[in-house]
């Protein structure tokens, strides 16, 4: 498994071209990512990055890290995802920084997805599908959850992003419209950011394995 997430955390070097600023996702398909980029430092300028797991990393090998605000649009985003559909449609958020991880993919011109073979499904939902919510709002939106989807919330318990918000993880899924439900859940008064990546899917899959394939 590792190895198939350092295969294509190198593989997605391929996509980076001399001046770029990066968009830098988050995991541990990503940190391949970054250790790969560190190579590159010289030649790049600069990263945009999606959670301070990402800055910290990338701080170590050297690379510059920009506000997305002076940035402006990047030309390309990398990032892992925890379930891929064949329409690039995806669920993240596993690490907890799905709502920069969005701002950022929303930003790019070109969005390249990392993953290894068992993060494809033919529908999205198996792995609970993460919610950000502001902290006094944390019922609110589960209620609405139950009441709008067959879905059974559950609150990551102990987990606070590094925007200070908390986790629902919603079990019992079967995505057969991403595009709907991310809308859908985005109208909850109280939700930050849905880990559904549909509205804005990834645009290249790079997938990690003995083969490197580009969907
Ligand atoms: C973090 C994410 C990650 O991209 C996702 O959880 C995949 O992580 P990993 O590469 O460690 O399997 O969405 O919020």
């Amino acid at each position: 498994m590792s190895n198939a997430k350092r295969l294509a955390g190198e593989k997605a070097i391929e996509f980076v071209e001399d001046g770029m600023v990066v968009g830098v996702g988050t995991g541990s398909t990503v940190a391949f990512f970054i250790d790969a980029l560190a190579g590159l430092r010289h030649r790049i300028g600069g990263a945009v990055s999606s959670s301070e797991q990402s800055t910290e990393r990338l701080r170590r090998h050297g690379i510059e890290v920009l506000d997305l605000n002076s940035a402006g649009p990047l030309a390309l985003y990398v990032d892992g995802a925890d379930e891929c559909d064949p329409a690039k449609c995806l669920i993240k958020g596993g690490g907890a920084a799905l709502t920069r991880e969005k701002i950022i993919a929303q930003a790019s011109e070109k969005f390249v997805c990392i993953i290894d073979q068992g993060k494809r499904v033919a529908v999205l939902g198996h792995f609970p599908l993460p919610i950000e919510v502001i902290p006094m709002a944390r019922s609110l939106v589960a209620r609405e959850i139950v009441a709008q989807t067959r879905g059974q919330p559950v609150w990551r318990e102990g987990v606070v992003t590094d925007n200070g918000n908390w986790v629902l993880d919603i079990h019992g899924l079967a995505i057969t419209d991403p595009v709907a439900m991310e809308t859908v859940l985005n109208q909850i008064p109280g939700v930050v950011s849905v880990g559904l990546f549909a509205r804005r899917p990834a645009d290249v899959v790079i997938v990690g394995g003995d083969i490197i394939q580009i969907m």
